[in-house]
C-alpha cells in the first residue's frame, strides 16, 4: 500500500487549472521529489497532500485515508516544511516550536524537551531564546524543518527545503533527511536543484503546467535521455537539450 496515492488529482483556483489530473504513488520510506518550473503545480500538490486544501476532483489517499475524509487524522501524522516563512515573529525560536506543538495537543512538559532536541538536530540550539527577526534566512529554514518534526511525523513534506542555503548548510540538510529516512520516515520534497534531486531522491516526478510528464528514478531518466538530470528536466519541460 502506498503512503500517498493520487488518482486524477485536479486542482483549480477559480478558472485556473493548477494541477491537471495527475496520478502517482509514493511508497513507505521513499524519498520522492517533485521537480518543475515555477507555477508547475508542485506546491499545490503538497497542499492537497497535507490537507491544507481539498482537490477539485480526483482521489488522494494518505496512509490509506481519503484527504477529504479525515484531514485531522492525516495531519497528526504528517510534518510540513512550507515554501514560505510562516514563523511567528512575536515569539522566540523555542516558543515557536512549543506553540506549534499545541496544534498536536502535545503538552508543554513534553514539547519543551522535544523542541530543544530538535533545535540540536538542526544545529541552532544556541538560538533557542533569540527572536525570529534575529535569525538569518538559512536559520529560519532550519527552524521550519525542526517545527515540521515536532509531532514525530511518519511522512515529511518539504517544499524547497534548501532554498537560499549555503553549500555546507545544504549538505547538512541532506544529511538530516538521510537520517530521517533511515528511521523509516517517508519524504516528499520539491526542489529546483537538480544535483539535490539526483543525490537524495529515490524517484522524481517532473511536472510541467499542472501535469506529470514523467516519474522515474534519476538514474533511469539520465540513462534514457543520455544526459544529466538537468538535461532531462530541460528537455521534458519544453526546452531543448543543448547541442
Ligand atoms: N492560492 C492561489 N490562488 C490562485 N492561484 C494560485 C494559488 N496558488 C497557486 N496558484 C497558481 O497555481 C499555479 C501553480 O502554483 P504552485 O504554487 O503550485 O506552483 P509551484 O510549482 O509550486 O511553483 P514554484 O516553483 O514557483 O514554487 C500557478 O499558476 C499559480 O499562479
Ligand atoms: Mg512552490
Amino acid at each position: 500500500m502506498y503512503v500517498v496515492a493520487a488518482k486524477g488529482l485536479t486542482k483549480y483556483y477559480g478558472a485556473l487549472c493548477a494541477v491537471d489530473g495527475i496520478d502517482f504513488g509514493i511508497s513507505k520510506g521513499e524519498c520522492f521529489g517533485f521537480l518543475g518550473p515555477n507555477g508547475a503545480g508542485k506546491t499545490t500538490v503538497m497542499g492537497v497532500i497535507n490537507c491544507f486544501m481539498p482537490p477539485t476532483s480526483g482521489e488522494v489517499k494518505v496512509f490509506g485515508i481519503d484527504v477529504t475524509g479525515n484531514p485531522s487524522l492525516i495531519k497528526s501524522r504528517i510534518g510540513v516544511m512550507p515554501q514560505d516563512d510562516s514563523l511567528d515573529p512575536d515569539l522566540n525560536v523555542l516558543e515557536n516550536l512549543i506553540v506549534y506543538a499545541r496544534y498536536f495537543d502535545i503538552p508543554k512538559k513534553d514539547s519543551e524537551p522535544m523542541a530543544r532536541e530538535l533545535l540540536r538536530f538542526v544545529e541552532i540550539e544556541d538560538k533557542a531564546g533569540v527572536n525570529i527577526k534575529g535569525l538569518s534566512g538559512g536559520m529560519k529554514r532550519r527552524l521550519l524543518m525542526a517545527r515540521a518534526l515536532i509531532n514525530n511525523p511518519e511522512l515529511l513534506i518539504l517544499d524547497e527545503p534548501t532554498v537560499g542555503l549555503d553549500p555546507q548548510s545544504r549538505r547538512s540538510v541532506w544529511e538530516k533527511m538521510e537520517a530521517l529516512r533511515a528511521k523509516g520516515v517517508t519524504l516528499i520534497l520539491t526542489t529546483h536543484y537538480m544535483e539535490e534531486a539526483e543525490k537524495i531522491c529515490d524517484r522524481v516526478a517532473i511536472m510541467n503546467a499542472g501535469r506529470i510528464v514523467t516519474i522515474d528514478t534519476p538514474v533511469r531518466l539520465m540513462s534514457e535521455y543520455k544526459g544529466s538530470l538537468e538535461d532531462v528536466y530541460l528537455k521534458l519541460t519544453g526546452r531543448p537539450l543543448a547541442a
